[in-house]
């Protein structure tokens, strides 16, 4: 998760959850700080050459920003730590990276190419043309960055899973947007999905990079209080985001003033402030929908054992649970 993830929320990885470490908004020297913190939190569980198993996501629309061997060199970073997964995002060309990883990486240690999509089309293309690995299927509920056009999640996961259903291309699919808890992720996997992507819950965590500032808003948010808004993107200088790409934050007096058409350098000089203050009023602070059930900040191996003991609970009190929802 770009602004938020690394470091030691890579700490609670295990085989069979993936984290995902973000690329592109810093120099390769930084990715590869973040790999090795990563190996050596990991160490106990990989060989020395062993694969890492984590996942590097990349914002294609980043690495087509800057010269080809810059981006490349971040790609190559990832494929010399021998990670799991690498995630695509956000961008008109994400095949030219896709390409890169294959010619590149080492013979028989390919990493699985995760592609985030928002629309069966943008999925029909990630399997046919990309040929990815996984679909990471992003509904509008989703905190962070997506398509606005994205339909809610549970319509996205069942046009896809049709789309692919009986067909020898059919995907590996994860629901991503607004879930909460492991009762949110068992009602995806009773729909078809093979499991789900949480972002904003893990920046409820002593781990995640995020401020005591963001995460007190965070604490204090309901449901109704998240909006898909260009806002932050334009405080922040941080343009160049693919047509139909904004994100969901929590509303506050950033998004008022840019809805209100307030001057931008104003709106600017105001969020910059805020930043080095930690002004609530006007910090950026992505969520999706599922932030009013998150009451409370907790180490990430905490998450990841309420959501393993939320899904057990789920599977042995409902046997059948995809009858329950056709
Ligand atoms: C702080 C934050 C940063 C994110 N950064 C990225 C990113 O760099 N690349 C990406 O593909 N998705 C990113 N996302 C979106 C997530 O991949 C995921 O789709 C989303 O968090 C799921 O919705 P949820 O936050 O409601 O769980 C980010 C989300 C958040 C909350």
């Amino acid at each position: 998760m770009a602004g938020a993830s690394g470091g030691t929320l890579l700490k609670v990885c295990r085989r069979f959850y993936l984290c995902v470490s973000r690329a592109g908004y810093h120099p390769v020297e930084f990715l590869v700080s973040e790999l090795s913190v990563a190996r050596s939190l990991l160490e106990s569980k990989t060989s020395d050459k062993g694969t890492l198993p984590i996942g590097v996501g990349y914002i294609a629309w980043v690495l087509e920003k800057y010269p080809s061997k810059d981006s490349e060199a971040l790609i190559s970073a990832a494929l010399d730590a021998n990670v799991q997964a690498l995630w695509f995002a956000f961008g008109d060309d994400m095949g030219r990276w896709i390409r890169y990883v294959r010619e590149n990486a080492p013979k028989g240690k390919a990493p699985l190419i995760f592609v985030q999509v928002n629309s069966v089309d943008e999925a029909v293309n990630a399997v046919e043309q990309l040929k990815a690995d996984v679909i990471v299927a992003q509904g509008i509920e989703s905190g962070g960055h997506g398509g606005n056009y994205a339909p809610p999640l549970s319509d996205l996961l069942q046009t896809i899973l049709a789309r692919f259903s009986g067909s020898p291309q059919a995907p590996v699919v994860l629901a991503a947007g607004g879930l909460a808890n492991g009762i949110d992720v068992a009602s995806h996997i009773a729909r078809g999905a093979s499991g789900a992507v949480m972002g904003t819950r893990f920046l409820l965590t002593p781990e995640s990079k995020y401020t005591n500032a963001q995460r007190e808003a965070l604490l204090a948010a309901g449901s109704e209080d998240t909006i898909r808004s260009m806002a932050f993107d334009y405080a922040r200088d941080a343009l160049g985001w693919p047509e139909g790409v904004d994100g969901r934050g929590l509303r506050n007096d950033t998004v008022a003033d840019f809805e209100q058409g307030v001057d931008l350098e104003l709106i600017r000089a105001k969020y910059k402030e805020a930043m080095q203050n930690q002004d609530r009023k006007r910090l950026l602070v992505w969520a999706g929908t599922g932030v009013g059930s998150m009451n409370r900040i907790m180490p990430a191996r905490d998450v990841m054992e309420d959501l393993q003991r939320e899904l057990e609970y789920q599977s042995k009190h409902d046997v059948n649970p995809s009858a329950r929802l056709q």
